[in-house]
This record gives C-alpha cells, structure tokens and sequence, in this order.
C-alpha cells in the first residue's frame, strides 16, 4: 500500500511512520496542529458551482504556487462534503476575508450548524469567468480552474489556474492565529 493510500484514520490514530514515500518517523498529529496554531494565515472562504451544486469551506491552507502561469494551491479534507462537488464542478473561487468576516468564516467552517444549502443565503453573491460564487466583500476573490489533485494524507492538494480576480477596496484583512481571528 502506497503512502497516499493510507485510510485517514491510520494517520490520526497514532501510528507515526510510513508517511512518505520511503517510510520516515514524524510527529504526533496533536503536537503539529500546536505548532501550526502559532502561524498566523489568511483566512478564505473556498466555493465552488456548477452540475454538482454550490458549496463552500473556510480555508487557510492556500498558498501562491507561480504566477506565470498564476497558479494557487488549496488543500481541503477528504472527509468534507465539499470534496465530493468540487472533483465534479473542478471550479472554485478563493475569497480573501476582510477583517471582521469571523461570522462569515465560521459558517463556512461548519461552526455554526447551517447546512450547506443555507450557507449562501443572506448575503449577494457575483460571479467572474467560472460561476464560482465570488464575495464581493472579499479583500481579494480569485476565480480558478481545477489543474490538478494530488491526494496526500488526510486532504487533497488541489492545484488551481486563476482565471479571473477581482480586487476589492483595499483594508485589513482576517487572520487565524493562536485559534483566533484577527486583523492584520
Ligand atoms: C480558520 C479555519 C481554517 C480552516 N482551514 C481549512 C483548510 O485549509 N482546509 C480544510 O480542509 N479545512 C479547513 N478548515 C475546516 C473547514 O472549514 C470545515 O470546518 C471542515 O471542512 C468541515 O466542514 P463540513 O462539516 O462543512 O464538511 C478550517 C476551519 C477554520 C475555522
């Protein structure tokens, strides 16, 4: 069995080898999501649309890949029930909290209870190129095409082209550090 084939559970249970492709030793999944709570990050709100409906998470792991061609990467869990409807509709838009988006950040984190379909109510939504839902309260939203997914543990490293962004007014931006939002 190849490392990327590793059940989800065979990692977070306790079993600390095997997660490469030569098997080396790591850390406990506890003690690394300690020392990842002490890197502050932006905080976006993925989503996505199309044959396979709308939805959304809230994601910090997203990061600048190339921008020639501009290219991001997001890694989002296997386990959420966006994977299921972004492998079909391969469209997503990256929208870049502004600060003081922490209830927006939540819903789409699940925090709140609201179910999917519920999520994109109360608020106006624009679209770009993909029809990707795009915030317009957004610092930034970059609209992009499915490149490529690469599943490595527990999340899918999703390769994005951006198609189209749309720059909003300029300010303070969300971030998530020590468990909290927080402005910068
Ligand atoms: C601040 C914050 C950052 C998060 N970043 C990610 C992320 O980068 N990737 C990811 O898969 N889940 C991330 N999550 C968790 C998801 O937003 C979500 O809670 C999870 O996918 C379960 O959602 P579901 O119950 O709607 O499927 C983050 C949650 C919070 C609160």
């Amino acid at each position: 069995m190849s490392w990327i084939d590793q059940r989800p559970d065979d990692a977070m249970m306790g079993s600390f080898e095997a997660i490469g492709p030569e098997p080396i030793a790591t850390v406990a999944p506890a003690q690394f999501r300690e020392a990842m709570s002490r890197l502050g990050a932006a905080v976006h709100v993925v989503t996505t649309a199309g044959p396979a409906g709308k939805a959304g998470f809230t994601a910090t792991a997203v990061t600048s890949v190339s921008d020639q061609p501009a290219t991001l990467l997001v890694c989002l869990n296997r386990r959420s029930q966006v994977t299921p409807i972004l492998q079909e509709n391969r469209v997503l838009c990256i929208n870049t909290l502004r600060a003081g988006g922490d209830p927006v950040a939540d819903l789409f984190a699940g925090r709140t209870g609201v179910p999917m379909a519920e999520r994109f109510a109360g608020m106006d939504w624009m679209s770009l190129d993909t029809g990707a839902p795009v915030l317009p309260s957004a610092v930034i939203a970059f609209d992009c095409r499915v490149i490529e997914v690469k599943a490595v543990g527990t999340h899918n490293v999703i390769i994005a082209g951006v198609v189209a962004l749309r720059l909003g007014e300029p300010g303070p931006a969300l971030v998530y550090h020590e468990r909290a939002y927080k402005q910068v």
